[in-house]
């Protein structure tokens, strides 16, 4: 019994195309699958994009899928490109038209005022908001290891780079491909399990970013609704130090996102933390926990060394009267793999550190979950 290319069609229908998360059958993808009476299978695909990055990817699938059917001796697999057309069908069919909902939502400075799909009150994703109220203390590094741990637990997840000035997530997460465009959808890059957008992709190496605020609000909009999430589970948010204008419209942006404050064990850091609360506060976004870095140096004698003094991620929890989800020891490893794009929850799982990062994610994902709020006056009709 050898194959037809109906059946050709169903074996290849579970192939993903990498960046889309979508099978190849159901994007239209695949063009042409026939087997010849010399066994070989002449499989066409179509990419979304010119010089796709993960065309040898995609070309593993295609082969993994068909290569061990009955009658299947080889497999020539050819490649064309989608028209202009047809991305633009498949953008509309995927991501509909963004720029279509401008006035629906808030606008600022240069932004249209979008619809943002997280917004919905229907959306499943939850937004993080990692904030704290001054720089280096670690937000960026949390941000990159809680959405690998959260990433490892099966979750679908997606980061937002809202640090315009100071971007940094790219390097840490070690994307350093461009995003996919397909007709104005951007797809975001994706490693260990994470998709992230930055502005570091739009800028070129070693160049500063020296827009105005009207443009930053801009940026966000589309980082918000021109790329194509995807519904993931969470999007976390690696916020801009401090309580400024890109703090201001993401709370606008992201009414349903949740705050967590990363701060340092000495009550000084505790006291900026503090302001980072407030300004939640003062836009009603609920800060939900604290979250304490750097808290030890464990020194090769194996005793701890509280370098920053201690103390401080908990007081400012019991200050806000939320609970302190974690305390990160400062590990030389962790700042490597962030200077490498290799994090080290990603690399060294069975270290303390990323122990941590994964204990802090459950908490997050399971015990800190929203709990669907029933009202009696609302009937489903
Ligand atoms: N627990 C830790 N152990 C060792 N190094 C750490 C730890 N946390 C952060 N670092 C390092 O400290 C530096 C600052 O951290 P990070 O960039 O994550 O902070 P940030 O709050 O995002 O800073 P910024 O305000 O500049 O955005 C980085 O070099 C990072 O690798
Ligand atoms: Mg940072």
């Amino acid at each position: 019994m050898t194959v037809t290319s109906d059946q050709l069609v169903e074996a290849l229908r579970p192939v993903e195309d990498p960046e889309l998360h979508r099978s190849i059958v159901d994007l239209g993808m695949l063009r042409r699958a026939e087997l010849a009476s010399d066994g070989t299978a002449h499989i066409l695909v179509a990419l979304t994009v010119a010089g796709c990055p993960l065309r040898n990817e995609i070309t593993n699938r295609v082969k993994g899928a068909v290569a061990d059917l009955d009658g299947v001796r080889d497999v020539a697999l050819e490649f064309t490109v989608m028209t202009d057309q047809e991305r633009e069908d498949l953008r509309i069919k995927l991501h509909g038209s963004p720029g279509a909902t401008a006035g629906q939502g808030q606008a600022h400075g240069h932004a249209e005022g979008r619809a943002i799909p997280f917004s919905e009150p229907g959306s499943k994703t939850r937004p993080l908001l990692i904030s704290s109220g001054k720089g280096g203390v670690g937000k960026s590094s949390v941000t990159t290891n809680l959405a690998v741990a959260l990433a490892q637990a099966g979750y679908s997840v997606g980061v937002v780079d809202a640090d315009i000035y100071g971007y940094s997530i790219p390097r840490m997460l070690g994307t350093d491909r461009q995003p996919t465009v397909i007709d104005q959808m951007l797809l975001p890059p994706e490693q260990w399990g994470v998709r992230c957008i930055s502005i570091g992709y739009f800028v070129p190496e070693g160049e500063a970013v020296i827009w105005r605020g009207p443009m930053l609000h801009k940026a966000l909009e589309q980082f918000l609704t021109d790329v194509f999430w995807d519904e993931p589970d969470f999007l976390l948010v690696d916020m801009p130090p401090g309580t400024g204008d890109i703090a201001l419209s993401l709370s606008q942006y992201l009414p349903r996102g949740e705050v967590y404050v990363v701060t340092t064990p000495q009550p000084a850091a505790q006291k900026v933390a503090a302001l980072s609360a407030a300004m939640a506060a003062k836009v009603n976004l609920p800060v939900k926990g604290i979250i304490e870095n750097m808290s030890w140096f464990t020194g090769d004698d194996g005793k701890r060394y509280e370098l920053f003094g201690a103390g401080g991620g908990q007081l400012l929890a019991d200050d806000l009267g939320v609970p302190l989800l974690g305390q990160l020891p400062l590990v030389t490893a962790l700042r490597e793999g962030g200077d490498d794009g290799r994090p080290i929850t990603a690399v060294a799982p069975d270290s303390e550190v990323a122990a941590a990062f994964r204990a802090i994610a459950h908490t997050i994902a399971v015990d800190l979950k929203p709990r669907k709020i029933f009202s009696p006056q609302l009937k489903v009709i």
